[in-house]
Parts: structure tokens; sequence; C-alpha cells
């Protein structure tokens, strides 16, 4: 079958290790797993990880990659792929499962034609949004949902700051914390994606690394160390600070002593349950909240997409299709 994989990985040029072209079929489906015909599946920086062999050892190359998507399961069931993989019989958070895992991490991922999901790990596809809208969910929208109601604190009518406008992950917080009653503020590198992060909820924005008007009383890191040191000086004593990602780098200076002086509270946040998946679910139908696609590209011209996400030219999602 036709898939999108990383062949082997380089840490200097990641893009030279992506590959289109035919990889094995999943193994038969049985009464653990099924085998899903996808019809669309998003971009995410977690893919760039892997090309550059982050976390991987390079005895599991090739990978097919590809995290999260939407697609048709065998028997006929629209359903959506992607959230964190955890043992069956797990049933503690899923985040201390030390087996856990994605696809296209320890399991061949979502970019091709079909993929093997472990059948506890798949979820109905929202009935009011499309395959392309479908596969923005598992991932990036679940994981700001878990920032922002399982881990920030955050009450209506207070403020948050969304480093970064126009990340897959920033637009989701950005519409999840406006229709939550939340005062929601963005910074953001240039002038256009600013412009578009208010059009889509943001009450007020920022260029990176201004100091605004007031302290905030959470933020929401996705950035790193670009902009950790301007999310501690941020916030109020006693705010929030939920990290989910570090896409230029982690090796931030930590300010301890902001930390300790104002008793901040810093919390990690990654992906998110089903039983979170099936909320997000109402939340969106509720609001009529849709994931923002910056692009819908046939799974030939990936590299086209690849490119953009590295360059930060993209606002929203970038999402595959095999049509
Ligand atoms: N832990 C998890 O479960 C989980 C899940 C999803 C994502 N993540 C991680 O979260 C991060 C963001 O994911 P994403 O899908 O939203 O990625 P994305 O779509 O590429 O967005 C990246 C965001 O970071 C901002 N940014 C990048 N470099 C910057 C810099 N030097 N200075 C200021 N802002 C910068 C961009 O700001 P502008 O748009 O303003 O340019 C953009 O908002 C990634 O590192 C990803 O791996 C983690």
């Amino acid at each position: 079958m036709r898939a999108i994989y990383a062949d082997k990985p380089s840490s200097v040029d990641p893009l030279s290790a992506l590959c289109i072209g035919e990889q094995p079929e999943p193994a038969d489906s049985d009464t653990d797993r099924v085998t899903v015909t996808v019809q669309a599946a998003a971009l995410n920086h977690h893919d760039l990880w892997t090309l550059r062999g982050a976390g991987m050892s390079v005895d599991r190359y090739p990978v097919i990659l590809g995290s999260e998507a939407s697609g048709i399961a065998e028997d006929g069931a629209e359903v959506v792929a992607g959230a964190m993989i955890v043992e069956p019989r797990w049933s503690h958070d899923p985040v201390r499962d030390p087996a856990r895992t994605l696809l296209g991490e320890n399991l061949p991922g979502t970019f091709a034609e079909r993929v093997s999901v472990p059948r506890h790990a798949l979820a109905p596809k929202p009935a009011w949004l499309s395959h392309e809208e479908a596969a923005c969910l598992s991932g990036t929208w679940l994981t700001a949902y878990r920032m922002l109601f399982t881990k920030s604190g955050l009450r209506p009518g207070e403020t948050m700051l969304v480093q970064g406008a126009g990340g897959g992950v920033s637009t989701a917080l950005i519409r999840l914390g406006r229709a939550a009653g939340f005062r929601v503020w963005v910074t953001g590198r240039d002038a256009s994606k600013r412009a578009k992060a208010e059009a889509i909820g943001a009450h007020a924005t920022f260029a990176v690394g201004r100091p605004l008007p007031e302290p905030v009383d959470a933020v929401m890191e996705s950035v790193g160390r670009a902009t950790w040191s301007h999310s501690l000086r941020s916030l109020r004593p006693g705010g929030t600070i939920v990290v989910t990602g570090a896409t230029p780098g982690a090796d931030a200076n930590a300010h301890l002593n902001r930390v300790f002086w104002s008793e901040l509270r810093i919390i990690g946040s990654t992906s998110g349950t089903l039983e979170e998946f099936r909320r997000l679910c109402h939340f969106m139908h509720h609001h009529n909240l849709r994931p923002d696609i910056a692009e819908v590209l046939p799974f030939t011209d990936a590299r086209q997409g690849f490119e953009r996400l590295l360059a930060s030219d993209v606002f929203g999602k970038t999402v595959f299709t095999w049509q």
C-alpha cells in the first residue's frame, strides 16, 4: 500500500528522511485490532520529531508517519484514531502506562492507505464533521482540551495566555478557551497570524515577548525555549503554566527564583484519554467549533505540507487525503 514514511532519521535535515512509496499492508485484523481505511490524516510536529530521530532508536526505521486520522473501519463505521494508546487492561491514568505509545511511534502510523488500530483506541467520528476536520481531533484538539479543562484549573472569566498564534494546538486552545468563557490572550510572531487569531476568538494579541497589560491566570505553553521566560514573567503569583511541547527547543532557563517566589505551578500535559475525547466532541458540537485547516493536500504532495510546517508557514492544521 502507499504510505508516507521516515526511511532513516536525520537530525540535521529531517526532510531528507521523508519518503512516499510502498510499505507493507497492516497485519490482518483480529479481536484486538481493526484495519481502518484512512480518509484523512493530520500532520503534526511529532512527525517531524520522528524524521529527526527524536526518542526513537534507529533500528525501528522505516516508520510509517502520522499519529491522528479519520477513516472507515471494516464494518463501515466512521472512526477517529490516534488518542494515546495504552495496554487494553490498563485502568489508571494513561500517561502512567509505561507501554503507552502513539500511532506513528511504536505502531505504524496513519499516513498510509490503511492503518491497524487497537480496537479499544478507536472512537466514533463525529457525524457533523468532515473526515478532514475529524482528523485533527484525536491528537491536536484533544491535547488542547486536556491542557485547558483537565490541567489548567482556569475558571470562566479568568485570563489565559496562548503562546504562538497559528499552531495546531494554539488555534484549538483559542477556540476552546473563547467558547469556555475565558479571556483569551495570544502571542504571535507575525501580524497577519495575530489578526487571524483575533478573528477566531482571541480577545487581544501581542508580539512575542512583549509585556502584557496585566498578569494572567494561566499560560498555555506549546512553544518552549523561545517563549518560556515570557510565560513565567506573565503569570500572576500562584498562576499555572501548562506545558505540552517545546518546538524550537526545551533547554530554557528555569528561572527557579521566579517559580518559588511567586509560587508558580508548572504542569505537564500530554494527549488525553478517550473519556476526554468524548467530552471534547460534546463541547465542540455544543459550541459549533471546527478545527482551522490551513490546507488539505493529496498524500502525493505531502512534502509541501512538511516544508510549510517546518517553516511555521501555516495557520491551523495541514491535512492529507488519498483522494
Ligand atoms: N504532548 C502532547 O501530547 C502534544 C500534542 C500535540 C503537540 N505537541 C507539541 O506541541 C508543540 C506545538 O504543536 P503544534 O501542533 O501546535 O505545532 P505547530 O502547528 O507547528 O505550531 C507551532 C507553534 O509554535 C509557535 N512557535 C514556533 N517557534 C516559535 C518561536 N521560535 N518563537 C515563538 N513562537 C514559536 C508558532 O507560532 P506562530 O504561529 O505565531 O508562528 C506556532 O503557534 C510541538 O512541539 C508538538 O510536538 C505535544
